[in-house]
Formats: C-alpha cells, sequence, structure tokens
C-alpha cells in the first residue's frame, strides 16, 4: 500500500508587488532584495484570505484529480494564518468547496505546515482510516507582518496550494520524517493576538513577524541536508536516483547552499521563489503545482519535499510521483 498525489492545486495572491514597489514604502532596494533572497516580486492577497485562496486551490487540485469534493474523506491544512482562532481553516474550505464527507482540521508549523500536513493525512492512509484526502498549504501571511521594518517585510508573499492524495493498493515509496527543535522557538516568531481578562488589564496587541534572519538561515542549511540524507538512508535509496528536491522557498541563497552541502546540481532544485517571496506553508505545494501543470513531473519519478520554518520545525517526505 501507498499514497499517491493525484492531482495539485494553487492560488497565489492577487496583487503582484514589486521590489521596486516595496522600495517607496521602507528604505530598501531590488537590488539590496534580490541579491540577498532572489525576491523580485511578491503576491498579496487583497480579497481572499487565507481560507478563500486555500478553497480556489483545493478546487483545482480536485479538477486535476478528476474527484468530486464529496469524495474526500479528509481535509488538513498547514497555516499559521487562519481568519479564526477557530473554526479552524480547513473547516472554512470544507464548506466553501462542498466536501460534506470530509473531516477537516488544521495543523500549525509555519513553513513547515505543507509537509506536516502531507505526513499527517499520509498517516491516516497507511492506518486505513481514510482513502481520498486533500491536503492544503496556504499563509496569508501579510496580515501579520509589521510593513515598517525592512528586515521581514520584503521577504514574503500571500498563497496557497493544495495537492488531493490516495491510498493506493500497489506497492510504492513514501516516507517522511518531521521534526522540530522548542528550544529554538524565539528566533522565529509571531505573537497571538493577546489581551488579559478583567483582572490583568492588560490591552489588546497584535503580534507580528519577527526573525532572527541568520539563526534561520544557519538552521535551515545545516537541518535541511541532514534530514535529506537520514531519509536516502532509511529509504536505501541514493541520491542519483532522486529527480528533484523541492525545498520551501524562503531564500535562493538557501537553497543554493543545501545544493552544495548534498554536493547536487542546482538543476535538481526547482525555484520559483522570484515570482512569490516566501509564501510559508503554501510555498511547496504551488511550486508542485506548476511543476505538475508544465508536465516536468512524470509517474515513477522519486521526489523529496523539505520544508522549514518557525517552531523551529523541519521536515522531509521522500514520495514516487
Ligand atoms: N533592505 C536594505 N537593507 C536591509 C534590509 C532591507 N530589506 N534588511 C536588512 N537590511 C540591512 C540591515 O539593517 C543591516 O544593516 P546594518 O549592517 O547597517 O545594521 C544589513 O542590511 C545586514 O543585515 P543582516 O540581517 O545581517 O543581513 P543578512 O545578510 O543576514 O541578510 C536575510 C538578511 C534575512 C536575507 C538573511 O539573514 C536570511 O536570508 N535569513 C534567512 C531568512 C529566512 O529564510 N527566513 C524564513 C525561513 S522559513
Amino acid at each position: 500500500m501507498t499514497t499517491k498525489i493525484i492531482g495539485t492545486g494553487s492560488c497565489p495572491g492577487d496583487r503582484v508587488v514589486t521590489n521596486d514597489d516595496l522600495a517607496q514604502i521602507v528604505e530598501t532596494s531590488d537590488e539590496w532584495i534580490s541579491t540577498r533572497t532572489g525576491i523580485r516580486e511578491r503576491r498579496l492577497t487583497t480579497v481572499l484570505g487565507t481560507a478563500g485562496m486555500a478553497a480556489e486551490a483545493a478546487r483545482k487540485a480536485c479538477q486535476n484529480a478528476g474527484i468530486d469534493p464529496e469524495e474526500l474523506d479528509l481535509i488538513v491544512m498547514g497555516t499559521s494564518t487562519p481568519e479564526y482562532c477557530f473554526p479552524n481553516g480547513a473547516c472554512q474550505v470544507q464548506a466553501e468547496i462542498g466536501a460534506v464527507n470530509a473531516v477537516g482540521f488544521d495543523v500549525s508549523a509555519a513553513c513547515s505546515g505543507f509537509v506536516f500536513a502531507l505526513m499527517t493525512a499520509h498517516s491516516f492512509m497507511k492506518a486505513g482510516t481514510y482513502r481520498n484526502a486533500l491536503v492544503i498549504g496556504a499563509d496569508d501571511i501579510s496580515k501579520i507582518i509589521d510593513w515598517s521594518d525592512r528586515k521581514t517585510c520584503v521577504l514574503f508573499g500571500d498563497g496557497a496550494g493544495a495537492a488531493v492524495i490516495r491510498a493506493e493498493e500497489q506497492d510504492g515509496i513514501f516516507h517522511g520524517l518531521l521534526k522540530s527543535d522548542g528550544k529554538k522557538w524565539d528566533v522565529l516568531t509571531c505573537g497571538a493576538r493577546t489581551a488579559g481578562n478583567f483582572l490583568t488589564e492588560k490591552k489588546p496587541e497584535l503580534g507580528y513577524v519577527f526573525m532572527d534572519g541568520q539563526e534561520v538561515f544557519k538552521f535551515a542549511v545545516k537541518k535541511v541536508p541532514e534530514c535529506i540524507r537520514q531519509i536516502l538512508e532509511e529509504t536505501n535509496t541514493s541520491q542519483e536516483e532522486i529527480r528533484y528536491y523541492i525545498l520551501h522557498q524562503a531564500n535562493e541563497r538557501i537553497i543554493d547552499s543545501v545544493a552544495k552541502r548534498l554536493k547536487e546540481p542546482l538543476e535538481k532544485f526547482p525555484m520559483n521563489i522570484q515570482k512569490y517571496g516566501n509564501t510559508s506553508a503554501a510555498s511547496i505545494p504551488i511550486l508542485l503545482d506548476e511543476m505538475n501543470r508544465e508536465g516536468r513531473l512524470k509517474r515513477g519519478d522519486k521526489i523529496i519535499l523539505s520544508g522549514f520554518g518557525g517552531g523551529l520545525t523541519w521536515g522531509a517526505i521522500l514520495l514516487e510521483w
């Protein structure tokens, strides 16, 4: 028995914002942003928000898979920016797409959200509990950015990506590793809306994204290759067998460095960060969807997905397309 991705969809934010546009609101430049990150522009959502983008990506993924939303048993959404504390975003998507027979919940693992959600859904498949699932990574991260902080505001963009997965009888590889290091929780954070109760007299405060960029950089370039090597070892797979490494799109320099550490050519590391920036949990499924629609993924290709982000959290999944 194995889990297969049978369809993908995506929905980036509706408005293009270039580096030059950002240079109008903070002291920065296209040159600074593009040389340090690879980002040229990003898309921000002005209409749909997290659940709306997620639902649009989900509809497209169901169409691509040739599945009616009523056939879905499970919806797992990786997000850090749901519209509500409750209900969860997956329940909103369920209502929007008419997945009346599914159960939905969110997974919170920041930029690792899609990988964590996919492993969660796969575990239900492996246990034989469900057959068809929708896995989403979606973030409207622009609403939790401090737009006067040039250290963070230039890095992110909004979007959603989705994949329909199915439990298949045939043999095949689907193997994942999820990791976290709570001791480093404070290097990449966004405080929740905080308010006290009538005893504390605290005023409501909004949280914004805070990042120690260099700590996050060091963490990513060490842990991602380590995790990929572990997965290859555990599955007795050689690097030559891997067609693509589809990494979280946080920074071109992180991806370059991972490729170098694995001694792999950069061509095996597809990138679209120049168009979208870091879309948090959405970056891997958006890239996967673009590659799928461009016909770059062939049945039987072995690919590794790897995410990393706040928590700190990270993980990787080896699967056969
Ligand atoms: N435009 C212009 N200058 C900027 C700037 C911007 N947008 N952001 C920061 N700077 C300035 C800083 O103020 C600093 O100036 P100073 O030396 O006068 O104090 C200088 O650039 C260097 O800042 P620093 O933070 O040391 O830059 P860096 O080389 O570490 O690059 C990142 C910053 C964020 C690009 C880099 O640390 C990084 O990529 N980290 C990983 C981030 C990431 O991917 N996070 C998401 C993971 S899920």
